[in-house]
């Protein structure tokens, strides 16, 4: 049909759809841990809709929210496996694999997500997004969901006093763990889908997230305290595998690439939207006490955690501070 309409100067011919011309028949696989009104969720949703439209459901996008194919601990090696095309991990879940990884950790970096954009849109930024290439994982976007807060069990959090002898989850290991032990705190790195129960049944105090991720979890429910801190973020990058990325032939991968910057574009969107609304959710429901800082207090856990930074500079490197401090202007 697409050769008919080519044929007739039909808009969508001209509009370069085509209709699916010499596109293969393919279903891939996006697989991720988190709800589906999240900026992560969006964004595929968005990939999805693109890629099938203009391949006129040639291609078949599945998406897999919720762990609900692989959690935190099997998504990159199925990813290697080329069991699922498409992840979209927070970064600092690969600090094992390249310690750069941690930049989304290291303490009031990142004001917004414009700054942390800017960064991993760079050049230092895309050079770690390249990083994994030997496992033939390929590093695409960067998209953000947003700045973390503080939440716990035990006491409103104010100072980094108020932070001790508190044992909280991480979502990785190395620079989180080490802001926690600055502060005289322990850490655990729990996965996502384990979260909920691992705080409702006390086996850490609290837990850092975004507004996005605490809402549509319901993590309020069973945290009495959350503290709005914006000290370290959470931020994704959409990765794919290279051999099924190379092996499309140029009429697929445009289009698929094509929806990967159509899904780019809307989690970038929908991360500040998103992460505002469910503040505001999280609010009404009451559940959680919640303690904005003042700026003198921001700038007390500011200087508590400035000595991460030297800790780090030789594993991640001073010309990686550099490129992020210049993103974050
Ligand atoms: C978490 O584990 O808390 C987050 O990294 C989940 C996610 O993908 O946003």
């Amino acid at each position: 049909s697409s050769a008919f309409l080519a044929a007739c100067g039909s808009d969508e011919a001209a509009s370069g759809g085509a209709g699916g011309d010499g596109v293969e028949e393919m279903t891939i696989k996006f697989s991720h841990v988190v709800a589906e009104n999240t900026p992560k969720h969006q964004g595929a949703l968005a990939m999805k809709e693109y890629i099938e439209a203009e391949s006129d459901g040639k291609i078949e996008v599945e998406i897999y929210p919720n762990s609900s194919l692989f959690g935190d601990q099997e998504e990159y090696q199925n990813l290697v496996a080329n069991n699922v095309q498409f992840i979209a991990p927070d970064l600092t879940k690969f600090v094992g694999n390249n310690p750069q990884f941690n930049v989304p950790a290291l303490p009031f970096m990142f004001d917004n997500d414009e700054e942390a954009i800017a960064f991993w849109d760079g050049e230092k930024g895309t050079e770690i997004l390249s990083s994994l290439e030997a496992d033939g994982v390929l590093g695409l976007k960067m998209w953000p969901n947003g700045g973390k807060h503080l939440t716990n069990n035990e006491r409103p959090i104010e100072s980094p006093d108020d932070v001790k002898g508190l044992k909280f989850r991480t979502q990785g290991g190395q620079v989180l763990e080490a802001l926690y032990s600055e502060l005289g705190a322990g850490s655990e790195s729990i996965p996502f889908s384990e979260l909920y129960t691992a705080l409702d049944q006390g086996v850490v105090d609290g837990q850092e997230n975004t507004f996005s991720n605490i809402e549509s979890k319901k993590f309020d429910e069973v945290q009495k305290y959350m503290t709005v801190m914006n000290h370290t973020r959470v931020d994704y990058a959409i990765f794919t595998n290279t051999e099924f990325w190379e092996g499309m032939n140029d009429a697929t991968r445009e289009i698929v690439e094509a929806g990967v910057e159509e899904g780019t574009k809307v989690a970038r969107e929908e991360a500040i939207t998103l992460n505002q609304e469910a503040y505001d959710l999280i609010k009404e429901r009451g559940e959680t006490e919640i303690t904005e800082l003042t700026p003198e207090q921001v700038e007390e856990f500011r200087k508590a955690l400035e000595p991460i930074y030297d800790e780090f500079e030789e594993e991640i490197g001073a010309d990686v501070y550099e490129a992020a401090r210049k993103a974050s202007g």
